[in-house]
């Protein structure tokens, strides 16, 4: 799905990003289940996560970044008119998780609702924003990718517990004037016929926990990670190919590429695929590790914030993850 150029552009106005204070290590990991500091480093580039205490829930992850990032743009929580949140781990089935956001900020007047795209649900909401800012839905957005997946891992499986983490990043999203900053294109895709290879499979109304089966872990992450491997290069170089091109760009264009942070060697691999020399492509996922919906935009702040990004510059965001999705965004700062 591509959207069309739009009359009104939009802009992004603030980022801001939010990471719990406990820090898990790879040694720690080495004492909890059979696994290696040069094993994990090897194969994904991690070195540490974040895990949110018991009582810090995703709508706290998400409403910490949402306030950087509002204060960055200049707004108040008042001014406020939409606020959607990405994750895959909200605090509740139900209500959503932006819910709990928009009562936390004090943002009374803004509609809020969540939405689930695993990895690319950041990209997805600013493409879903962006358009209803430009049709004159609403002014502003705040838009944030919020994960607690600590909850949601089984820790005793050396597959997938070394690889994820917990954190939050914002974005503001406001009308802007042609020729300032400006989310120039987004794209955003889905395979649903691979939703076997990366799932949370308990938990939902096709497999409720239940005692009979609580024993068996059912929520929590599942994934055949060599297979996600292979996709994730091939979507994801079809998608930032795709914005660059429908923006009128260039790869030498791009000043900086801002992937989902999930395996070292898969964001080498696309900026090999990409043309663009890996001192152009922020990396994170070391400090850490893989946060979902938050990966994104938790990069793109730290970017921003220290001076990898300044007004003007061509930037690209990327991201691929359960679904299988997949979404990128060429911006001008
Ligand atoms: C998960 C991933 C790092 C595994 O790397 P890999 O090179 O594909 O490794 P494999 O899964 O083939 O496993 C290789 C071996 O390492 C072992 N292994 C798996 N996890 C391990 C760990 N934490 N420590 C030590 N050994 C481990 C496996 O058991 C396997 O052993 P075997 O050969 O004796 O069977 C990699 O596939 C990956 O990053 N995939 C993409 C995941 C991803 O991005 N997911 C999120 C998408 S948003």
């Amino acid at each position: 799905m591509s959207g069309p150029g739009n009359s009104r552009p939009v802009a992004i106005a603030g980022t801001g990003s939010y990471l719990p204070e406990r820090v898990l290590t790879n040694a720690d990991l080495e004492k909890m289940v059979d696994t290696s500091d040069e094993w994990i480093t090897s194969r994904t580039g991690i070195k540490e996560r974040r895990i949110a205490a018991d009582d810090e829930f995703s709508s706290h992850l998400a409403t910490n970044a949402g306030r950087k990032a509002l204060e960055q743009a200049g707004l108040t929580a008042d001014d406020l008119e939409l606020i959607i949140v990405a994750t895959i781990t909200p605090d509740t089935l139900t209500p959503a998780t932006a819910c709990y956001v928009q009562q936390n900020l004090g943002a009374t007047k803004a509609v809020a609702f969540d939405i689930s795209a695993a990895c690319s649900g950041f990209l997805y909401a600013m493409k879903i924003a962006k358009r209803l800012i430009s049709d004159g839905a609403f002014e502003n957005a705040l838009i944030v990718g919020a994960e607690k997946l600590s909850a949601f891992v089984n820790w005793e499986d050396r597959s997938t517990c070394v690889l994820f983490g917990d954190g939050a990043g914002a974005a503001i999203l406001k009308r802007s004037e042609p020729g300032k900053g400006e989310i120039l294109a987004t794209d955003i895709g889905t395979d649903g016929r691979q939703t076997r290879l990366l799932n949370i499979p308990g938990g939902g109304s096709a497999c409720p926990i239940t005692i009979a089966n609580a024993d068996q872990r059912l929520a929590s992450l599942s994934m055949i990670g060599n297979e996600v491997f292979k996709h994730a290069v091939t979507r994801m170089r079809d998608s930032a190919n795709a914005v660059i091109a429908r923006a009128g760009l260039n790869p030498e264009d791009i000043k900086l590429v801002v992937p989902h942070q999930a395996n070292l060697r898969i964001i080498d691999a696309i900026a090999d695929r990409l043309a663009v020399p890996n001192d152009r492509v922020f990396v994170n996922l070391h400090k850490y590790g893989n946060t979902s919906a938050a990966a994104c935009p938790i990069a793109l702040d730290e970017a921003h914030r220290t001076g990898r990004i300044e007004k003007g510059d061509h930037i690209v965001l990327v991201a691929f993850g359960a679904g299988l999705t997949w979404a990128a965004a060429a911006v001008r700062w």
